[in-house]
């Protein structure tokens, strides 16, 4: 049962899981919040968690853990070579992503860094539905390029398309033939494409884009972090997989990469990652780095705990139950935001819900990173800690002007198992006050600006004194004391 129907008719999501070991909470008053994000500089990756209500940064390691997963790393089996708890590990990547070669990773981008390094040279393109940021600085660090090649519908904010994570086909094509297959060292699919607001790409996209590698002997990549959430919306949104099991349609989606990778601090709420393949060939040639960058080849840089939690955690992704209830709890956030009249991505996509920053906050340029000032607004307004998604997480070209990003969204994290309707209420709630009072969030400007991934920690200053207006507006209609 995935599930359950109220008599009433109410559509809620319900919580099929119950909670057993609490964090406690703390709302700190508006005037410690201002405190705080003015001490980190107005991005929110610097505050600590004991200045954050409800962390909706990500989901990237803050996923519930199971209660099996828990026990499973309790029998972990501490080896430096040959761990049983490898050996497991080993099994259930064989069962659920149905790949033969595997090699373990410290998390996602480590995985990135071993394939861009082993596949990319100077001078080489990497078509993508859409870029991440890490991979993104990985290809750049090799001398690569990234090209993106989606339906113009895609970046469209309020949309219905379905599978607004499809890779452009007549692009894939023209940009293979305008570059060469040569300079090209693979495709990379990105499953529920992350930056444009966790969107699903279709089983018969990933198919035309596997068609098209092969016809020009391009290898075909997949980034699966998010791989289960991608096949549960494909059950629900592509017809021809109604009535599939989650675990067939990741087997499909698998069986036509020639490499996948994923982070499985958002695959299977645990740390770590890795990098799987069915070809010998390829497995041999990455295997060397992983001994050089991240530790032996049955741990990878983990501990044998974590290598427990990771096999659970994938056979997890295949229960309808668990991969479905951060979906659903975005679903309501959507559309109670939709209803209000806030500009949010849809239709409702995975991993969080995603604001419209450019249209939030239409009187801030973007050169002055709305989505940025956004996020720090709703942590003045509320405690809530999101992720600026746009101009700030950008990077900047040639001669030195920010490349504005298609996009500015502000990224609301909905962690699977983590937070309660009730929560998602309180968001709610605190979106609508900050929307009836966008017009008092301004703009920020860099007061330190690192040169790589600058948004994790860079430094902001905000232009005037539009937070301590915001803050006092905010005491004066709550009435919290200064
Ligand atoms: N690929 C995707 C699609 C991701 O979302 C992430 C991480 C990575 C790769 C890198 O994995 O963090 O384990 O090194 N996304 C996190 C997020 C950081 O918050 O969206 P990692």
């Amino acid at each position: 049962m995935n599930e359950i129907k109220f008599h009433t008719g109410e559509n809620i999501p319900m919580e099929l899981h119950k909670v057993r070991i609490v964090q406690k909470l703390h709302l700190i008053p508006v005037e410690e919040r201002l405190e705080a994000i003015n001490r980190s500089g107005f991005n929110t990756f610097k505050l600590n968690t004991r200045e954050v209500f409800l962390d909706m940064l990500t989901d990237s390691g803050t996923n519930a853990m199971s209660d099996e997963q828990m026990s499973a790393m309790m029998r972990a089996d501490d080896a430096y070579a040959g761990s049983q708890s490898f050996e497991r590990l080993l099994e259930a990547v064989r069962e659920v992503l149905g790949t033969g070669h595997f090699l373990p990773v410290h998390q996602g981008r480590a995985a990135e860094n071993i394939i861009c390094r082993v596949f990319l040279k100077n001078g080489s393109v990497v078509p993508t539905n859409y870029h991440f940021t890490t991979f993104q600085a990985h290809t750049l660090d090799k001398g690569g390029r990234i090209e993106e090649l989606l339906y113009d519908d895609a970046l469209k904010i309020d949309s219905d398309n379905p599978f607004k994570g499809n890779m452009n086909i007549e692009k894939l094509n023209a940009c293979i033939v305008e570059n060469g297959p040569e300079n090209i060292p693979f495709i990379r699919m990105e499953a529920s494409t992350n930056l444009i607001g966790g969107q699903p790409f279709s089983l018969a996209n990933l198919r035309a884009v596997k068609e098209v590698a092969e016809r020009f002997g391009i290898l075909l990549v997949l980034d699966a972090s998010l791989i289960g959430e991608n096949a549960y919306l494909i059950k629900r949104r592509e017809a021809k997989w109604k009535g599939a099991q989650i675990g067939e349609i990741i087997r499909e989606m698998t069986s036509l990469a020639d490499i996948v990778y994923f982070s499985a601090r958002k695959l299977s709420s645990s740390r770590g990652g890795g990098i799987c393949t069915n070809r010998r060939d390829l497995y041999l040639q990455m295997e060397t780095l992983i001994p050089l960058y991240e530790g032996f080849l049955t741990y990878g840089g983990i501990s044998t705990r974590e290598l427990e939690a990771m096999a659970v955690g994938l056979r997890e992704t295949l229960d309808e139950t668990a991969i479905s209830q951060s979906p659903r709890f975005i679903e309501f956030l959507v559309d109670e935001l939709k209803k209000r009249g806030i500009p949010v991505v849809t239709p409702a996509g995975v991993l969080g819900c995603h604001i419209d920053a450019k249209a939030f906050c239409s009187h801030v340029p973007q050169s002055q990173y709305p989505a940025g000032a956004l996020a720090a607004a709703l942590f003045i307004a509320s405690g809530v800690r999101g992720m600026e998604r746009g101009t700030l997480s950008s990077v900047r070209d040639e001669n030195g002007n920010d490349i504005l990003a298609d996009i500015e969204l502000l990224r609301l994290a909905v962690p699977r198992r983590v937070f309660t309707l009730s929560q998602l209420k309180y968001v709610v709630d605190r979106v609508q006050w900050l929307w009836e009072n966008r017009h008092l969030i301004g703009g920020l400007t860099f007061s330190y600006e690192p040169a790589v991934l600058r948004f994790f920690m860079g430094e902001l200053k905000p232009l005037g004194d539009w937070p301590q207006q915001l803050a006092a507006k905010f005491r004066a209609d709550f009435g919290e004391s200064l």
